[in-house]
């Protein structure tokens, strides 16, 4: 069985890249896809808006402490979790001076076995976590608004997949750019889209994520969108573009 490995980044805090780890996984989960999502982001919004609260154990123990991740996978809503704690500061620091510090996330993710899709979220930095998962990932996917400044942002993602994939990851591919909390009553999301779609080689899928308040609703009950809404906008669109992943 082959495992698609895949890291939902963007340098930036609040642009989608949890709620795009959570819905995807659980819209490909709903395809009959097994759904490993790997929560990096020492803040867990992840874990958080799954509910997974209180695990026997977090990334950061089998990350540092030498525990093995299958013995803290946690099952949730059709998915399984790696849960995040904010120990991964902690990790983050003590992988700074380690030799082969970007191999880390790597090594611990060839223990896990027969899933589809392993999803992992990223913190909102290029740290060197952030390293671990572009190392990790075979193909990366980008959240991305249409406002003016995340045209720069874009920028740097791309500069910096382009240098870990010459120093670490040569195989790693840019999966595509995901258009979300897209208004489509805004002239400037219509501007900055066609703008991208004019002006950047990387595939920008056709599936674009709406502003939908249950989207933001949802981690309050601790469950996917597709799970706390199926008929919402949100639910639709996350269904539309696992649907555009899988078939691409
Ligand atoms: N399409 C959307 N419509 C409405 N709210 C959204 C949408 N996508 C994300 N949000 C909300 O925006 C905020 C930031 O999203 P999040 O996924 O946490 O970003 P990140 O993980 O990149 O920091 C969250 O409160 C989330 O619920
Ligand atoms: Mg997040």
């Amino acid at each position: 069985m082959k495992t698609t490995v895949v890291a939902v980044i963007n340098q930036k805090g609040g642009t989608g890249k949890t709620t795009t780890t959570i819905n995807l996984g659980s819209a490909l989960s709903k395809l009959g896809k097994k759904v490993l999502l790997i929560d990096l982001d020492p803040q867990s919004n992840l874990s958080y808006s799954l509910a997974v609260t209180n695990p026997d154990g977090t990334l950061a123990d089998v990350l540092l402490g030498g525990k093995n991740i299958n013995d803290i996978l946690v099952e949730t809503g059709g998915m399984w979790v790696a849960p995040g704690s904010n120990d991964l500061v902690d990790v983050e620091i003590s992988l700074v001076t380690q030799p082969e510090r970007e191999k880390f996330l790597k090594r611990v993710l060839a223990e896990v076995k027969g899933y589809d899709y392993i999803l992992i979220d990223c913190p909102p930095s290029l740290s060197v976590l952030t390293l671990n998962a572009l190392t990790a990932a075979q193909q990366v996917l980008i959240p991305l608004q249409m406002e003016v400044l995340t045209l720069q942002g874009l920028d740097q993602i791309l500069n910096t997949i382009e240098k870990v994939k010459k120093a670490f990851n040569p195989k790693l591919k840019i999966k595509g750019i995901v258009v979300v909390m897209f208004d489509i009553r805004r002239k400037l999301s219509q501007e900055v889209l066609e703008y991208l779609q004019e002006n950047v080689k990387e595939r920008i899928f056709e599936s674009h994520i709406r502003l939908n308040v249950k989207l933001a609703e949802a981690p309050s009950f601790g469950r996917s969108v597709l799970d706390y809404d199926a008929s919402s906008n949100g639910a639709k669109d996350y269904k539309a573009l696992a649907a555009e992943i899988v078939g691409a």
